[in-house]
């Protein structure tokens, strides 16, 4: 039986399906290319050794979800497939909730269909909203502040309410701090269209001089430095955390939220120094008001996914800034 991986040509789903395949997982990769370049296909087949069965499927096409399941024995599903951008969910929120929500229910609806009934599910730090209560528990309390946050709160809701209806469903609601970093070969990695509005993809396009300098977005946060503070993590190591969440939903039933951080946050200067030490390249930067929405200090309490998946990040800021630069500096 396979692992269908949702959104497995984007960045944190490419880097789980070579850990997949790597560790000997048969996988079943769909993804509608939305927000992803057909060759990462070819470079995760490279990486994980190994070939598998592509779907170019949108998750809202239900007839499209249903074909990949008459077709494929599906034992559990991880899914990435989404819409992550905040600003764009403010501007576009119907997009957002039928997309991220409305894709969800269809899909959940084809696994019960099937009898497929395990899921890890990416879900966000996010949920957290603008709580002051850092680091951040699986139990503190929840808030959102733009449509994205809300799709991540809702499906959250929803796949409870399905644990809760049918005792044989079994899932983990991943919640992510920063995933930053790319794969030591430097093939997969993050690399967004347009402007990039995630500080990491912003530093490296400044050092690799596709664009001026850096807006430091707010120095006067309550924080050692006055910038924002997140918990950054390398996204192998995140990928990691999908096979441990995978393997405890092969041995519990139910829904559990589950943060996935290192539990330390680095402020954007400390970042910035990190970054100019591992590529050896300056980046230019200016202070710039607060960006609105943000909030001073976010980072995860990890202990939670240390005890029950045997999870934690095992790779520092450094070779997450010198990934990120390896990867960045072969773009043409
Ligand atoms: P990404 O955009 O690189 O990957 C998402 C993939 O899903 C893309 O390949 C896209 O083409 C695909 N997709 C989108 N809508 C689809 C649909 N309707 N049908 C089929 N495929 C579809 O994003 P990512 O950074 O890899 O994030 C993966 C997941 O993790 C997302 O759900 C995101 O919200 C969540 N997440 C990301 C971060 C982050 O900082 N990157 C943080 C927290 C949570
Ligand atoms: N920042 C800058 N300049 C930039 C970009 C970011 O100073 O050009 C600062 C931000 O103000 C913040 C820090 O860098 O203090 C990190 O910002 P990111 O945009 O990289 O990340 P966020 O913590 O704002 O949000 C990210 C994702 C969200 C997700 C959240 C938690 O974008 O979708 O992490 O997982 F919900």
């Amino acid at each position: 039986m396979a692992i269908l991986v949702t959104g497995g040509a984007g960045y944190i789903g490419s880097h789980t399906c070579v850990e997949l395949l790597q560790a000997g997982e048969d996988i079943v990769l769909l993804d509608n290319f939305s927000n992803a370049k057909p060759e990462v296909i070819d470079r995760i087949r490279e990486l994980g050794g190994r070939d598998f069965p592509l779907y170019a499927v949108d998750i809202l096409h239900r007839e499209g979800l249903e074909k990949v399941f008459a077709r494929e024995e599906i034992e559990a599903v991880i899914h990435f497939a989404g819409l992550k951008a905040v600003g764009e969910s403010v501007a576009i929120p119907l997009d957002y909730y039928q997309n991220n929500v409305a894709g969800t229910l269809n899909l959940c609806q084809v696994m019960a269909r099937h009898g497929c009934k395990k899921m890890v599910f990416s879900s966000s730090a996010t949920v957290y909203g603008t709580s002051t209560d850092v680091p951040f528990r699986e139990d503190s309390p929840l808030s959102t502040t733009n449509p994205y946050g809300s799709t991540k709160r809702m499906v959250e809701d929803i796949l409870r309410d399905l644990c809760a209806s049918d005792g044989e469903w079994s899932v983990c609601l991943l919640r992510y701090f920063n995933p930053i970093g790319a794969h030591k070969s430097g093939l997969l990695g993050e690399d967004p269209n347009g402007i990039p509005n995630n500080l990491l993809p912003y530093i490296a396009r400044v050092a690799a001089g596709k664009l001026k300098q850096l807006s430091v977005y707010g120095d006067d946060y309550d924080t050692p430095d006055g910038t924002g503070v997140r918990d950054y993590l390398h996204v192998v190591d995140l990928a990691i955390g999908h096979l441990k969440a995978l393997d405890f939903t092969r041995s519990h039933k139910g829904a559990e939220a589950i943060n996935l951080g290192t539990g330390r946050g680095y402020s954007v200067l400390e970042v910035v120094k990190a970054f100019e030490k591992a590529s050896g390249v300056k980046v230019p930067y200016q202070m710039a008001p607060r960006r609105p929405g943000d909030i001073a200090t976010c980072y995860a309490d990890p202990t939670k996914a240390k005890k029950l998946l045997n999870w934690q990040a095992a790779r520092e800021l450094e070779e997450m800034c010198a990934d990120t630069w390896n990867f960045t500096s072969r773009q043409g």
